[in-house]
């Protein structure tokens, strides 16, 4: 059986994208499964130069295909912040209760239809002989008012999901995995690997 390393040290996603990639015949292996300790500087611009540089790297230490994951949320009337700072947004170590608190302080006054946002998730696979496959996927929202939902976690519990009329942290695991951005984008690498 072939082998796939999945450059994440996060058991949360690793349940969810082995659950996705459960059909390819493959054994896919998170970071530590693979017994890989790395401090990948994650300092490109965009989820896409991210997600390539974690995958290159590993693949290069290791020799196997690997995919790697960057994501984000992007608020319009923001610019686009908090973008590929998602999570260094205000600190790493500052709580989701004050990100989400200043993303809705940002947004005062603003209306609906200007509160628009997305989660972004670009994968990119690295193959031992060189090529790279990278894929995208967005979950379209927006900023809510105040954070309601108790599921998910980082920015969900502000991401108000107008036609579902919940936030994301509203939805069960298994309903934001059929329409979030790492979902759709999980699903597309997979048609790549085939
Ligand atoms: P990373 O891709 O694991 O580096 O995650 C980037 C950051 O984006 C996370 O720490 C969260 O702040 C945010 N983020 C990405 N996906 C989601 C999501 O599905 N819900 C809430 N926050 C998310």
């Amino acid at each position: 059986m072939r082998k796939i390393i999945f450059a994440t040290g996060n058991q949360d996603k690793m349940k969810e994208i082995r659950e996705i990639l459960a059909d390819l015949d493959a054994e896919v292996l998170s970071l530590k499964d693979a017994g890989i300790k790395a401090d990948i500087v994650e300092d490109g611009r965009t989820f896409e130069e991210n997600a390539q540089i974690k995958a290159r790297a590993i693949c290069e230490m290791t020799g196997e295909i690997v995919l790697a994951d960057d994501s984000g949320l992007e608020i319009d009337y923001l610019n686009k912040e908090p973008g590929v700072y998602s999570a260094r947004y205000m600190g790493e170590d500052t709580s989701y209760r004050i990100k989400n608190a200043n993303l809705i302080g940002r947004l005062e006054g603003v209306p609906d239809e200007q509160r628009t946002a997305r989660f972004v998730c670009a994968i990119a696979a690295a193959f031992p002989d060189g090529r790279i496959k990278t894929v995208r996927a967005a979950m379209e929202g927006r900023i809510g008012y105040e954070e309601k939902g108790g599921n998910g976690f980082g920015y969900d519990p502000i991401f108000y999901l107008p036609e579902y009329g919940c936030t994301s942290a509203e939805l069960s695991m298994e309903e934001k995995n059929k329409i979030s951005h790492r979902g759709k984008a999980l699903r597309a690498i997979k048609d790549e690997l085939r």
